[in-house]
């Protein structure tokens, strides 16, 4: 095989893996569209990453950016404004069975506990109620942001990457409170439009969840619609901001 097609090959398949990114060409193409209906390929993901980053690392500081509450607690809110430091590890930390074993590494695979118990209850609902859903990427660590959102930025530009990919420090993803969920052995945007995605938007809420980027909240998430992303907030607060259509900034009042 020649260089070229190796590489891009390589591209291909890291953008698979990686979990939140907008749906472009190469998604019609990559991971198959909600019409195409192709089934994702999964071979060579291990060797598709790159050993350097393509953009030099981006360091964050509390000192910059005060957080909203205590980085462990269930509320904590990250986001562009509100990042969390390269060295903080979510704690007790366990693998949800429930996964997609085609995405992602060993870390991705797991969620707080309470939140993965809670996942693992959201997925049993959903095949009660007809649909087979998985958790495809749940918690990320500050390097492996930074990898994500060097990709991207390296084959869209960093102004686009920045629409749909959290900064290193800037993902919630960091906190292991939240995952992405999807079809077994489908791409991660053609969610979108399907009936598990509607059914995970408007039954999250019952498990804890909450859609963390909605379609019409997009000037105050700072990120575009994400059908995949849910957000363990607990029952009680995921209950409150879907009855209120709120996002979880405007429910802890911290729109800076
Ligand atoms: N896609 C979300 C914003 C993330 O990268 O954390
Ligand atoms: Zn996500």
């Amino acid at each position: 095989m020649k260089l070229k097609t190796i590489l891009v090959l390589a591209l291909a398949a890291a953008l698979m893996l990686t979990g939140c990114h907008k749906a472009s060409a190469e998604d019609e193409n990559t991971q198959g569209s909600g019409a195409g209906e192709t089934v994702v390929e999964t071979a060579g993901e291990e060797a598709a990453e790159p050993e350097e980053p393509a953009l030099p690392m981006m360091e964050t500081s509390l000192d910059d950016y005060p957080l909203s509450t205590p980085t462990d607690d269930i509320l904590v809110l990250v986001n562009k404004t509100h990042p969390v430091t390269r060295d903080y590890v979510a704690p007790d930390l366990v693998t949800v069975a429930s996964c997609d074993n085609s995405v992602g590494n060993a870390d991705t695979k797991k969620m707080r506990k309470v939140a993965a118990d809670a996942i693992e209850e959201l997925i049993a609902g959903a095949k009660d109620a007809g649909y087979n859903i998985v958790m495809r990427t749940g918690y990320r660590s500050y390097d492996y942001q930074d990898y994500l959102f060097n990709s991207y930025a390296a084959s869209y530009g960093e102004e686009e990457a920045n629409t749909y990919s959290a900064r290193p420090g800037q993902s919630e993803h960091q906190t292991g409170w939240c995952c992405d969920v999807g079809r077994p052995g489908y791409g991660l945007t053609s969610f979108d439009g399907t009936a598990e995605a509607a059914w995970v938007a408007d039954n999250c809420w019952r498990y804890g969840f909450i859609l963390r980027y909605p379609a019409d909240k997009t000037d105050i998430t700072g990120y575009i619609y994400e059908s995949w992303h849910i957000r363990y907030v607990g029952l009680e607060v995921a209950k409150y901001i879907y009855d209120n259509g709120l996002t979880l900034e405007e429910y802890l009042g911290i729109l800076d």
